[in-house]
């Protein structure tokens, strides 16, 4: 099972400040270093993490996969058929919202998504199509030409009770099975976190995971402590200059 790295939230500390750091390039380098199998980036029409130069500079510099995460919306479509990435993931979008909130709805955007997938796999692309575990957005994407799905795990990772959670897996396991069975590849991510990503891990048609914000949150704890004890260790230094 692969596991693509989603470093959105690089960009996002970055852009807070509107300042150069962190890097989201530098994030992409160090996640190839610790063998992630692809990254993935999500450039928002509203721009607000990744920007259209991180996508340029990240697929210039990595040597694992690009997956790029993408709308419908023809000025993002332009620039990744520009890009040309190893995958493009097509997602949903809406301004209003915090992330990600639902799959695409490939039936009621039949013909737009039909024509995206075509220009993409026209230029090489893989093209993964971000979908909630539901049989007929499973048989609507195998129509409109993708390549894979990638089932929105959010309302597993949401579910609150054991057994709505288990509710929750089973329709991700069944939906898994289906979308195999039709010839499509099958991806998974969203809300995936360190206390809940064994059992999605354990469903045999998964061949890709994609996970991020809980990748981010964890490494700020793992690396605070460095941190301040390299900024504590200059403002020492600068003491001893003036002595
Ligand atoms: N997959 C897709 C299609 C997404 O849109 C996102 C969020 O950008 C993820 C995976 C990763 O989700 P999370 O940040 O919750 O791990």
């Amino acid at each position: 099972m692969r596991l693509g790295v989603n470093i959105d939230h690089v960009a996002t500390i970055r852009q807070a400040r509107r300042t150069i750091e962190p890097e989201p390039v530098y994030a992409a380098l160090l996640a190839q270093e610790a063998l992630a199998d692809g990254i993935t980036i999500h450039l928002r029409e509203d721009r607000r993490h990744i920007q259209d130069k991180d996508v340029y500079q990240i697929k210039s510099v990595i040597k694992i996969p690009l997956n790029l995460e993408m709308s419908l919306n023809e000025d993002i479509v332009k620039i990744a058929l520009d890009v040309k990435p190893h995958q493009a993931t097509i997602v949903p979008e809406n301004r209003q919202e915090i992330t990600t909130e639902g799959g695409l709805d490939v039936a009621a955007n039949f013909d737009r998504v039909k024509s995206v997938v075509r220009k993409l796999k026209d230029s090489g692309i893989i093209v993964s199509l971000f979908i909630d575990p539901l049989e007929w957005q499973i048989d609507e994407s195998k129509n409109a030409g993708a390549d894979a799905v990638e089932f929105h795990t959010g309302s597993y990772a949401n579910a609150k009770p054991i057994r709505e959670r288990e509710i929750e897996l089973e329709k991700l396991a069944n939906a898994c099975k289906y979308a195999k069975s039709l010839g499509l590849h099958v991806h998974a991510g969203h809300g995936l976190t360190y206390e809940n990503v064994k059992s999605v891990a354990a469903i045999e048609e998964i061949e890709e995971l994609n996970i991020g914000h809980s990748i981010i949150a964890k490494s700020v704890f793992l690396g605070l402590k460095e941190a301040i004890r390299l900024m504590r260790q200059l403002i020492q230094e600068a003491k001893w200059t003036l002595a």
